[in-house]
């Protein structure tokens, strides 16, 4: 069904519109441009997309990307690109953030943003001098590593502190540097290079790899929101029972690994699609947050879901190294997707990003104790599946 907008039904400021996905591709575009100034370029750019043999008309998809809508984050509306083959993901996204809409919207912040570098030492004869010398001249070395690169430095907040580890035969050099809005990886591995010589001179040992590690313990982001449980209702479902099912999901999550990398897998649908519109290193992020949630020795899930009082409250902590400067998030199409999201900086992506992640996975864990999976997913996936039999993308 085709809808025009009706702009007097909706607060242009505000994501949420009902029904965002029944509105014609112009109506879309026309709601969007409501919300953030879209120029001439950009509208060219999205009507590009859309003439790609591939782009199908479906659901929230605009061209370049898909829309996530209702989406409140510390007191801010957004619009959220996704990109994503699956337009159920974007469908339950958007659902859920109704949801948590009710309970007040996301709050989130990040707990740091500092990325790990390793440099590998090896042939290392007396390990206990050689980690002394290298922590007496950690100042030395924190001012050769910010001597690198201007450019790369004036875009990073610089290296700040360096810790030595013992790994079996390996002295193992971890410096942190603050990456600002930048992914860190050119900026961190840039800097372990200029550190090598010196390094290698003071532990008189061998320098191996002098690589980023995708472990970002040091880049938190914690995001928080709340449903009242009357609004979990899912048809013959009260929200006490949608609740109940969420909770026993997460129960098993926390005792199982086998249900929780499904669990975490239902997350990064959300997280992973925000990164790739935005043109930033999904894998990066994916290996962070696997490696963090197997982190103390038993794998987790990277949400958690309570009661509190009335509400059903879940919290996400999760690494998320993600970036509004360098990289692919200087392509055309990224660019458009940071503007739609007119997200300031890097800090407030990944917030936004871990929203919708928090988002999926309630949506998720809500039908999975409930209905089942196939009632909603799988109708849009046969409805998706119908539209590009028939070529009507
Ligand atoms: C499917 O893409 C994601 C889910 O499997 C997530 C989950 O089981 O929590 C539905």
């Amino acid at each position: 069904m085709e809808r025009k907008p009706i702009i007097s039904n909706f607060r242009t400021e505000s994501s949420a519109i009902p029904q965002f996905h029944q509105f014609s591709l112009k109506g879309k575009i026309k709601i969007i441009k409501e919300h953030v100034s879209l120029n001439k370029e950009d509208l060219k750019l999205i009507h590009q997309y859309q003439k790609l043999p591939d782009f199908i008309d479906f659901e929230n998809n605009i061209g370049p990307f898909k829309i996530a809508t209702n989406f409140l984050v510390n007191g801010r509306d957004y619009f959220v690109p996704m990109e994503i083959e699956e337009p159920s993901v974007v469908a339950a996204a958007s659902r859920a953030a109704k949801l948590i809409r009710e309970g007040g919207g996301f709050k989130g912040k990040y707990l740091g943003n500092q990325m790990i570098g390793q440099l590998q030492l090896f042939g290392i004869r007396n390990f206990k001098k050689a980690k002394e010398k290298i922590l007496k001249n950690k100042e030395e070395i924190l001012k050769i590593a910010n001597k690198t690169n201007q450019f790369l430095l004036k875009i990073s907040g610089g290296a700040k502190d360096l810790k030595v580890r013992r790994v079996k035969n390996f002295l193992v050099l971890h410096l942190f540097i603050d990456p600002k809005d930048a992914m860190g990886a050119n900026i961190v591995n840039t800097m372990l290079e200029e550190i090598s010589p010196f390094i290698k001179k003071i532990s008189s040992g061998h320098v191996g790899a002098r690589i980023i590690s995708n472990l970002a313990e040091k880049r938190i982001v914690f995001v928080e929101g709340k449903v009242p449980i009357e609004k979990l209702k899912l048809g013959k479902f009260s929200g006490e029972k949608v609740a109940e099912g969420i909770l026993n999901l997460q129960r098993l999550a926390e005792l199982d690994i086998y249900r929780a990398v499904t669990h975490n897998k239902g997350v990064m649908n959300g997280i992973d699609a925000v990164a790739l519109a935005t043109g930033n290193d999904f894998r990066a992020i994916e290996s962070a947050v696997h490696s963090f949630a197997f982190k103390n020795g038993k794998y987790k899930p990277i949400t958690s879901w309570e009661l509190t009082n009335n509400f059903l409250k879940g919290e996400i902590k999760i690494p998320l190294p993600i970036a509004t400067v360098g990289g692919a998030t200087g392509t055309k199409k990224a660019k458009l997707a940071l503007k739609i999201l007119g997200v300031k900086n890097a800090q407030e992506l990944g917030i936004v990003a871990a929203s919708v992640g928090l988002a999926n996975n309630l949506a998720a864990l809500s039908v999975l104790g409930t209905e089942g999976i196939q009632k909603g997913h799988m109708k849009l996936h046969k409805e998706f599946l119908k539209t590009i039999k028939n070529g009507k993308g």
